[in-house]
C-alpha cells in the first residue's frame, strides 16, 4: 500500500513587493537581497486575507485536480506557523470553508519543513490503512509576523499556499520514502518570541517587537545546507535511488544559495531543479506545494518520474521524501 499524489493546487495573493519597494523601507539594495537570497520579488496577502483563505483556495484547485469529492476526504493536515488564531486550528476552518464534513482535522506546527512534516504523517495514516483520503496544506500569512524594520529578515519572506490531496494505491507510485528530524537545542536560531504563554500579548512586549521573527542567519544557513545533504542521502538510500535517477529536485525555497549548494553535493543539474524562490521569497510551509503545483501545472511532472524533496526550518525541523509520480 502506498500514498500518491492525485491532485495539487496553490494559491499566490495578488500584491507584489519588489525588492525596490524594500529599500523604501529599511537599509537595504535590490542588488543585496538579489545576490545572497535570489529572491526579486514576494506575495503579501490583502489584509482581510488570513491563513484559512489562502488555504482554501489552493484546496478547491487541489481537490478539482484530483476529481476527489470533498467529502470523501478523511483527514485535513494545514501545516503553519501563522495560523488564523491560536484555535480552533485552521484545518477545522479550512474543513467548515470547503465542506469536508467527514473530516478529520489539525494543524502541524514545524515552520518552514511543515509541509513535508504533514506529508510523512499523512503517509503513515494511510500505509495504516486508517485513512484513504488525505489533505494536506501549507498556508502562511509571514507578512503578518515579520518585522518591517529588520532588515535581516523582513527581505526574505512572503505570503501564500499550497496543497496536495493524498491517496491510498497499490503499486509502484507514491511515496516511496520519507525522513523527518529535529534538533531542538538549536530552537533559538528562528523565533518568534512573543504572543504565546512565554511572553503573552502586553504593550511592553509589542514595544520590544517581540510577536516577530528573529532570526540568526548565517548559522541557520550552514547547518541547512549540512543537514539537507545528509537527509537527502538518507532517503536515497533507503529507496535504493541513486542522485542521477531523480526527475525533479523540489526544493524548500529559502535561499537559491542553499538550493545550490545542495544540487551541487547531489552533482544535479540546474534544469532538474525547481526553482521559485525568485517570484515568492520564502513561503516557509507553503514553499514545496506551491512549487509543486507548478511543476505539474507547468508540464515539468511526468507519469513515473523520481521527485525529492527537501525542506528545513525552526525547531529545528528538517526532513526530505522521495515520490514516484
Ligand atoms: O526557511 C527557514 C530557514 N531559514 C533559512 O534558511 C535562512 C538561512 N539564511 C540565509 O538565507 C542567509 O543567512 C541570509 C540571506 C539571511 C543572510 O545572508 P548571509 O550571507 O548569511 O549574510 P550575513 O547574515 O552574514 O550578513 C552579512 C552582512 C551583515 O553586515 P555586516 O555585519 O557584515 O556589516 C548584515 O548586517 O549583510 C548585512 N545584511 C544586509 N545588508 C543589506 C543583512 N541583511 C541585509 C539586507 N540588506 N537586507
Amino acid at each position: 500500500m502506498k500514498t500518491r499524489i492525485i491532485g495539487t493546487g496553490s494559491y499566490l495573493p495578488k500584491r507584489i513587493m519588489t525588492n525596490r519597494d524594500l529599500e523604501r523601507l529599511v537599509e537595504t539594495t535590490e542588488s543585496w537581497i538579489l545576490e545572497r537570497t535570489g529572491i526579486r520579488e514576494r506575495r503579501i496577502a490583502d489584509e482581510r486575507e488570513a491563513a484559512s483563505d489562502l488555504a482554501v483556495h489552493a484546496a478547491r484547485q487541489s481537490l478539482e485536480m484530483s476529481g476527489i469529492d470533498e467529502k470523501d476526504l478523511d483527514l485535513i493536515i494545514v501545516a503553519t506557523a501563522t495560523p488564523d488564531m491560536f484555535f480552533p486550528s485552521t484545518a477545522c476552518i479550512v474543513q467548515d470553508r470547503i465542506g469536508a464534513r467527514q473530516a478529520a482535522a489539525f494543524d502541524l506546527s514545524a515552520a518552514c519543513s511543515g509541509f513535508l512534516f504533514a506529508l510523512s504523517v499523512a503517509d503513515q495514516y494511510i500505509r495504516n490503512g486508517v485513512y484513504r483520503q488525505v489533505l494536506i496544506i501549507g498556508s502562511e500569512v509571514m507578512s503578518r509576523i515579520i518585522d518591517w524594520t529588520d532588515r535581516n529578515t523582513c527581505v526574505l519572506f512572503g505570503d501564500g499556499a499550497g496543497a496536495a490531496v493524498l491517496q491510498r494505491t497499490q503499486g509502484e507510485h507514491g511515496v516511496l520514502s520519507s525522513h523527518l528530524h529535529s534538533d531542538g537545542r538549536l530552537w533559538s536560531l528562528i523565533q518568534v518570541p512573543g504572543g504565546g504563554s512565554r511572553i503573552p500579548p502586553s504593550p511592553a512586549m509589542l514595544a520590544e517587537r517581540k510577536p516577530y521573527i528573529k532570526m540568526k542567519g548565517n548559522e541557520t544557513f550552514k547547518v541547512a545546507v549540512r543537514t539537507l545533504e545528509e537527509a537527502v542521502h538518507e532517503t536515497l538510500k533507503a529507496a535504493h535511488v541513486q542522485p542521477s535517477e531523480l526527475s525533479l529536485l523540489i526544493p524548500h525555497q529559502a535561499n537559491i544559495r542553499i538550493i545550490l549548494a545542495v544540487a551541487q553535493r547531489l552533482g544535479l543539474p540546474m534544469e532538474k531543479v525547481m526553482l521559485n524562490v525568485e517570484r515568492y521569497g520564502n513561503t516557509s510551509a507553503a514553499s514545496i506545494p506551491i512549487a509543486l503545483d507548478e511543476a505539474v501545472r507547468g508540464g515539468r511532472v511526468n507519469e513515473g518520474d523520481l521527485l525529492l524533496f527537501e525542506a528545513f526550518g525552526a525547531g529545528l525541523t528538517w526532513g526530505s521524501a522521495l515520490v514516484r509520480w
